[in-house]
């Protein structure tokens, strides 16, 4: 009896054949846990087939959030690249060392403005509000670096409004400026003669001689490298005791700075590059339009020494990248 009952209990004995009443209780009880059981591993199998789905559902949604991220984080950079970088000027502020500069020069300022560009991707808009930056730096001159347009004559015609609008303290007599590859490209004449409308010398193989204070500084204006002829010893020539006289050689190329330091021309600024437009981090730019490989900023060659602007348009591709328009206001500083 004891044994019956010990077997008979719910889920450790056998069913006898034909069973009890006790036997029958015990088989339902059975039949529910059973039933619990099977109930008990199907939401189990459920759970786990919502989460697989769940897993596949937020893979999918990552990866798309990924992609989002990836498409956004582009648009950003392209319209910064396209649209933001290229219509913010920079002004750049730099001491520029002359050698046997005189005192009167001494902290007088230059503002150095290259490569307005005015074009189909170079607005009058942006080259207003640019340059008007000019007079609110109080510069003694104003030289102009050449490349004042893109393609055709009809964006030269706005420049003697822009241009005659700038001041600078020395007047007309401190406005100066050399042509590019672009106005002769152009045509040199037409653009040439815009730039005098505006109020500005334009001083393609001649020296300018200006005075502060009784201290002298000669400007020597250089002719394009791709498209003109610099006439270096009619320059040295005009300059008085070259090269022990304060001199600056203002050129739209970079690349006469390889000639000059071997005439003895001690200081020169330039333009054309654009800085290369593009930079990458931590690095120069990509690609310039200089056989040097020159692109923005100071360049020393023993003792001659070269600065390069940024300059202030864009050209071929209305981008920049880490190399912001420029304007320079160059403060003059013995050597
Ligand atoms: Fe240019």
């Amino acid at each position: 009896m004891f044994l019956d009952n010990l077997f008979n209990k719910p889920g450790r004995g056998e069913e006898k054949p034909g069973g009890t009443e006790d036997s029958f209780d015990n088989n339902n009880k059975r039949d529910e846990i059973e039933d619990n059981k099977n109930d008990k591993e199907g939401h189990k199998n459920k759970d786990k087939e919502e989460k697989g789905e769940k897993g596949k559902e937020g893979k999918k949604i990552t990866r798309r959030k990924l992609i989002r991220n990836i498409l956004l984080t582009l648009g950003g950079v392209a319209g910064y690249t396209f649209i933001f970088e290229p219509n913010w000027p920079w002004i750049e502020r730099v001491q520029l060392p002359i050698p046997d500069l005189g005192e009167g020069w001494i902290g007088k300022k230059i503002a150095f403005v290259s490569d307005i560009h005015h074009s189909i991707i170079v607005s009058l808009d942006y080259i207003r509000y640019s340059l008007s930056m000019i007079n609110n730096e109080n510069p003694d001159m104003i030289i102009l670096g050449g490349d004042y347009v893109t393609k055709e004559r009809k964006f030269a015609d706005p420049l003697p409004e822009i241009l005659g609008n700038l001041r600078c303290n020395l007047g007309d007599e401190g406005k100066l400026a050399v042509m590019g590859n672009h106005d002769y490209w152009t045509d040199i004449n037409y653009v040439s003669q815009k730039i005098r409308e505006g109020g500005f010398k334009v001083i393609t193989n001649q020296v300018i001689p200006l005075w502060m204070n009784g201290d002298p500084l000669y400007i020597m204006g250089a002719d394009d490298q791709w498209c003109g002829n610099t006439d270096f010893d009619h320059l040295i020539r005009s300059v008085p005791r070259f090269p022990y006289s304060p001199h600056l050689l203002v050129s739209h190329n970079p690349d006469l700075f390889r000639r000059s330091k071997e005439l003895g021309i001690r200081t020169m600024i330039a333009g054309h590059t654009h800085g290369g437009q593009v930079h990458l981090p931590f690095m120069k730019g990509i690609v310039t339009p200089s056989r040097y490989d020159f692109y923005d900023g100071f360049y020393r060659d023993e003792n001659t020494l070269m600065y390069i602007t940024r300059g202030l348009g864009t050209a071929i591709l209305p981008v920049r990248f880490l190399c912001p328009p420029e304007i320079t206001i160059f403060t003059l500083i013995g050597a």
